[in-house]
């Protein structure tokens, strides 16, 4: 029985808009919350610093009452229609679970495969719909045909599990793994020379991460494609933190393979991911679960058919958060993120002993970046951040790097900010004394 889209959806909104109180999704749809784009009195390219337009955004968010989080590079909060469609799909998941998550919820996987492909400047049919980028890496990482003496390129500043997940296939296969050293300050043209280096005869993948999770650095990635690729390497693309916060295009990064955590910047429900897999390279790589039937041929092998019983409730939310995404869309997203980075870390640059490690200037940057105080322990000035000021920042250490990484959102908002940087400027003048 596969009653469609449709109906699915009618059943939601009426269900959702009987619930007494809440935000019905019905009379939510991207444009009508925020009364049309026409509603601000900005131009287009102004936007990015229309408070008036972004604290309609903000008041799409349930958030803490007290605490301002700027860590949403960890995970973002949903915006309430996605939180309301997936306790909505829950509820009617529960009525009949085996028919309503499977012939009706999921019905309406073929539609968010089509949206977020627009998203991803991917086809849809190269879309595997899953938990989160860990799931989507480790099903390139652990499914690639590699031979004892192959060789993987990486580099210190991959995520942490990804970088466990290749020393894991490297103990358990006889591959050797190389690393591209660089310094994530340097210059574009020095990261891809490290990795261009690292490459040998013997390099079978390159594997790169967007934006880095410790201090938000991009990295030029189709450069870095470009040189793997003329050296016949395979190429593997974390756009874990980049993805939604900014202009991210499959196409134009070139690459084989690419996965993302979709309740990061596109604020989906948690749980959410997905992996792109370039149409040429389905054939090659193992799924990382075994199918229930026979061994699809296409891009399904990495999603639904393999990978048990999901949550259908939260992958249809992903539906909601696309809309929602639309109200500003990834270019007007990432100018804001870019625009309230440098409006907290302007403000911070005086503090005594203040550091970037972030070369925030850069046009690719956006919400993310790392700092440090020369002489405070990062914890301690994250504790007392969260204890008196109610601000909620996260420390970040590899390597000679050590300090503390801020990363607001869409709803943020200045306020947040100056309460940041003035409880910043007070804990570093005590200790100062
Ligand atoms: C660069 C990067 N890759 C991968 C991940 C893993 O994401 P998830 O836990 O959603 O799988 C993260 C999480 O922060 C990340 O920052």
């Amino acid at each position: 029985m596969n009653v469609g889209r449709r109906n699915v959806v009618q059943w939601l909104a009426g269900t959702v808009a009987a619930a007494a109180g809440s935000r019905a999704l019905a009379a939510f749809d991207g444009q009508e919350a925020f009364g049309g784009t026409a509603a601000t009195s900005r131009p287009a390219t102004e936007r990015y610093k229309d408070e008036e337009f972004w604290s309609r955004v903000r008041s799409a968010y349930s958030m803490h009452p007290q605490i301002a989080n700027l860590n949403n590079a960890g995970v973002s909060p949903q915006p309430n229609v996605v939180q309301e469609a997936v306790i909505a799909n829950n509820r009617f998941a529960n009525l009949l679970p085996a028919v309503n998550m499977w012939d009706r919820l999921d019905a309406g996987r073929p539609a968010i495969k089509a949206a977020l492909a627009v998203l991803a400047d991917c086809d849809a049919d190269e879309i595997a719909l899953n938990r989160n980028s860990t799931e989507g890496l480790c099903t390139i990482i652990f499914g690639m045909p590699l031979r004892r003496g192959d060789e993987i390129v990486l580099s210190d500043w991959d995520y942490d599990s990804l970088r466990h997940a290749w020393e894991q296939r490297a103990r358990r296969d006889g591959i050797e793994l190389r690393i591209a050293r660089f310094d994530p300050m340097a210059s574009a043209q020095t990261i891809v020379r490290a990795y261009a280096e690292a490459i040998g005869p013997r390099t079978r993948a390159v594997y790169a991460t967007h934006m880095l999770h410790y201090t938000g650095r991009v990295l030029p990635i189709p450069e870095i494609v470009a040189i793997a690729k003329r050296r016949g390497a395979i190429t593997v693309v974390d756009a874990a933190q980049s993805f939604a916060q900014m202009p991210v295009s499959f196409r134009k990064f070139g690459c084989d393979f690419m996965a993302v955590s979709l309740h990061k910047w596109l604020c989906a429900p948690f749980g959410t991911g997905m992996l792109v897999v370039s149409r040429a390279r389905i054939p090659d790589i193992w799924p990382l679960t075994a199918p229930y039937e026979d061994a699809p041929v296409g891009i399904e092998k990495f999603d639904w058919s393999s990978l048990g019983t999901y949550s259908s409730a939260s992958e249809q939310g992903i539906s909601q958060a696309i809309t929602f995404h639309r109200t500003f869309g990834a270019d007007l997203l990432h100018a804001r993120l870019r625009y309230l980075t440098g409006y907290w870390a302007s403000r911070a640059a005086d503090i005594p002993g203040f550091r970037l490690h972030t070369p925030i200037d850069a046009d690719t940057q956006g919400a993310l970046a790392l700092f440090s105080i020369e002489g405070l322990d990062p914890p301690a000035i994250e504790k007392r951040l969260m204890d008196d000021w109610q601000v909620h920042v996260v420390t970040r250490k590899r390597k000679e790097l050590y300090g503390l990484r801020v990363s607001p959102h869409a709803y943020t908002s200045l306020a947040e900010l100056d309460r940041f940087v003035a409880g910043l400027r007070s804990i570093v003048n005590e200790q100062r004394g």
